[in-house]
């Protein structure tokens, strides 16, 4: 369903042109149905590989593909729902008029819109608030919102750039519950997060990626069936990372 093949992506910054390999030579896939935890520290590329995915950056090399198109190619749009790591929306709209709006730019119609939109609203907990402008709402309002406009065309692929970021206890639990219901709708969720917990909930399988480079994917079944927490997985990979030693 996604499939990522020995992407690179280098970056120069700042006006020395300070050059910052943020992939290297990643490959990747998961299946349809999957939900895939993407987990590393900030930094690691994370952002990057969900940019390429969506086709908002360009590798330098390799390519990748989602329904088995190139993710270059505009029909991908139509099957993937994006949540980006910042939302950030024109903030005299209502949520209610974001969703018509996302809805009818993904060629949704009218009816449509309305019953999708009203759903969303309900589940993303945002009903009450419909008629606000988004200028009026917290950071977690705004990144319910956000999801709520990922989903508004009812995508085969979800892909969600640290959705339980700035969101607390209730919102986190409201997110996950939204995960397990894409998975329940047969769903590929791909999501990143810095937080061990929710890769342990929520995922089928999840990759640790550290300065770019892919450490580790594994099935969360197989993690905890081993004696070894998230945490010291997740910390002995960042600790091989800096010495330089390839696992
Ligand atoms: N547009 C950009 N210009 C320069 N460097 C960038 C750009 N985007 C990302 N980077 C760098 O690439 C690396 C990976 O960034 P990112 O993918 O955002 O990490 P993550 O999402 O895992 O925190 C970082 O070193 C970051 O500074
Ligand atoms: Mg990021």
């Amino acid at each position: 369903m996604i499939q990522i093949e020995s992407v690179s992506k280098m970056f120069k910054e700042g006006f020395r042109g300070r050059k910052v390999q943020a992939l290297q030579d990643l490959a990747l896939s998961v299946a349809q149905g999957e939900v895939f935890g993407f987990l590393g520290p900030n930094g690691a590329g994370k952002s990057t590989t969900i940019k390429i995915l969506i086709n908002l950056i360009f590798p330098d090399t390799g390519q990748a593909s989602i329904n088995g198109l190139d993710v270059r190619d505009k029909e991908t749009r139509r099957h993937v729902g994006y949540l980006p790591e910042n939302p950030y929306f024109y903030d005299y709209l209502t949520a209610e008029e974001l969703l018509w709006f996302g809805g009818r730019a993904a060629g949704l119609s009218s009816r449509l819109v309305r019953e999708r939109s009203e759903t969303l609203l309900h589940k993303v907990d945002l009903y009450n608030a419909r008629k606000r402008p988004l200028r009026t709402y917290s950071k977690g309002m705004v990144q319910r919102a956000g999801l709520a406009l990922a989903l508004i065309h009812d995508p085969q692929v979800v892909i969600l750039d640290e959705p339980m970021s700035g969101l607390d206890p209730i919102g986190r639990k409201m997110v996950g519950d939204l995960i397990v219901e894409l998975k329940g709708e047969g769903k590929t969720v791909f999501f990143s997060s810095h937080i061990l917990a929710d890769i342990e909930r929520f995922c089928d399988r999840y990759g640790i990626i550290v300065s770019g480079r892919l450490r580790r994917v594994e099935r969360v079944e197989e993690l905890l069936a081993s004696q070894l927490t998230l945490e010291q997985v997740f910390l002995d990979e960042v600790e091989k990372a800096s010495e330089g030693v390839m696992s």
